[in-house]
């Protein structure tokens, strides 16, 4: 198992965020996480990469604990990030926005770059060549120079994506990736993250596009008030009477099948 989440708890104040959540994601899956608005997805994402703790519970990763460890500790251990909100350096060009992904895993940092020593120079040079290399997977070969507000913004969330490749995380999360996107685009990132996959990362996704995390992912996770309400395949999830109810609300589904009973 890559990865191991055993009873996770987040709370602010009264409200539980995320409530007691177990769940185990396999190296090379495509994982699935859906869920409500405010069912506490992204704050599950906010416990594994360290923005905060969990109040109880582990996480761990090949193994290893990692719940309540710094964010930079967590990146370095290789997992990396997408926001729901796109976080570009607007005046930058899209190389740098995605050479940015690789702070903080470099080894010679600031002061070998102050002595000007031959190592930053030549990592510099790398990071350089690995971003433009990242580019080209995601889509983006010829947009290097361009300032990253200048892109669609279809092209801004494949330089996010681009520059949480950067640093070759062994698990990577994205956070509704699609989000604002067209279906042709959305039909886009689906084979981006296909493509990913294949190259050896493990990916969590959160999604509110349910019909096309079904034909993406190869497990499926459905919270709803901070609980975790079904965890399985994709065809097990779809016809999960709870997860149809904490869709579309109870009253509905008591509706039609009172409708179907009476038809
Ligand atoms: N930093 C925070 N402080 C207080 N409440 C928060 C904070 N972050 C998230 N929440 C609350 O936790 C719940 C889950 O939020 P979130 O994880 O963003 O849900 P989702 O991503 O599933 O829409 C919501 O009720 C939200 O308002
Ligand atoms: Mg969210």
């Amino acid at each position: 198992m890559l990865l191991k989440i055993e009873g996770i708890t987040k709370r602010f104040g009264g409200l539980v965020a995320v409530s007691d959540v177990s769940l185990q994601v396999k190296q090379g899956e495509i994982f699935g996480l859906i869920g409500p608005n405010g069912a506490g997805k992204t704050t599950f994402f906010n416990m594994l990469t360290g923005i905060y703790k969990p109040n109880e519970g582990k996480i761990l990763f090949e193994n290893q604990p990692v719940q309540g460890l710094k964010p930079f500790r967590i990146a370095k251990l290789g997992i990396s990030r997408t926001f729901q909100n796109i976080r570009l350096l607007k005046e930058e060009t899209v190389l740098e926005n995605v050479m940015v992904g690789m702070f903080g895993k470099t080894h010679s940092g600031l002061w070998s770059a102050i002595l000007g020593l031959r190592s930053a120079k030549n990592e510099e040079e790398i990071v350089r060549e690995d971003s433009r290399k990242i580019l080209e997977l995601v889509g983006l070969k010829g947009f290097e120079n361009e300032l990253a507000n200048s892109l669609s913004y279809g092209n801004q969330r494949r330089v996010e994506i681009a520059r949480a490749l950067v640093s070759k995380p062994k698990l990577l999360l994205l956070d509704e990736p699609t989000a604002g996107m067209n279906d042709e685009e959305t039909d886009e990132i689906g084979k981006l993250i296909f493509k990913i996959r294949e190259n050896g990362t493990t990916v969590i996704l959160i999604e509110h596009n349910v019909g096309w995390v079904m034909g993406l992912c190869d497990q499926i996770a459905v919270f709803d008030h901070g609980e975790k309400i079904a965890d399985d395949v994709p065809e097990v999830i779809i016809t999960n009477p709870e997860v149809i109810e904490a869709y579309i609300g109870k009253e509905d589904v008591e509706r039609e099948n009172e409708y179907a009973a009476n038809s």
